[in-house]
């Protein structure tokens, strides 16, 4: 079989207005992979989730620059997410669910919850003054799509030779 793979990569600025275009962009660079409405979901709700942390956590709403990098092998999606803004100081501590280091702007802390329960894998790297690069990979499940094709294409054959039977 021939190995399948692509690579994209796009920066723009850290404005909120910007989360839904991160999100939009990844969305439509992955579905040339089919996937199911939901995984498409799950990959834009963790983009926003990374996004929006970069914006008011990395760069605390101040000019930056955000960078997401996208690879698709076979039927893997990892999306790299990179801010060069304040960084991290315990990665374990942040990512524990219900954590927020900004409870006074009602956050929930569940930012990294949702990246983690919406992909396969979550690795954060950070280092403080530096920045933070999110990455998370999705398997986009091409056999049950096959399988779920082939009963409906048994479904279609069987009503066919039903309807012939008939005549
Ligand atoms: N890109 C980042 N740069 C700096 N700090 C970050 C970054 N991403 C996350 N953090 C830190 O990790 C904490 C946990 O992030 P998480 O997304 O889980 O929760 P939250 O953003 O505080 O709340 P929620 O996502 O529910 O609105 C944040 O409060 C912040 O301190
Ligand atoms: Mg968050």
């Amino acid at each position: 079989m021939e190995h399948f793979k692509n690579q994209m990569v796009v920066e723009f600025d850290s404005i909120s207005k910007n989360e839904s275009f991160a999100r939009v962009v990844v969305a439509a660079f992955v579905s040339r992979l089919n996937p199911t409405l939901e995984e498409i979901a799950d990959i834009k709700t963790a983009v926003s989730e990374a996004v929006t942390n970069s914006i008011i956590h990395g760069y605390e709403n101040r000019d930056g620059r955000i960078r997401i990098e996208t690879y698709i092998v076979e039927d893997t999606v990892t999306v790299i997410i990179k801010d060069y803004g304040i960084g991290i100081a315990d990665i374990d501590k942040a990512m524990e669910p219900m954590y927020t280091s900004k409870p006074e702007l009602e956050r929930s802390g569940m930012g990294f919850a949702f990246m983690e329960a919406f992909m396969d894998e979550l690795f954060v790297e950070s280092a403080v003054g530096q920045g933070t690069t999110v990455t998370m990979r999705k398997v986009i499940k091409q056999e049950r799509k096959m399988t779920e094709e082939y009963y409906a294409m048994g479904q279609k054959n069987k009503a066919k030779e039903e309807n012939q039977n008939r005549k």
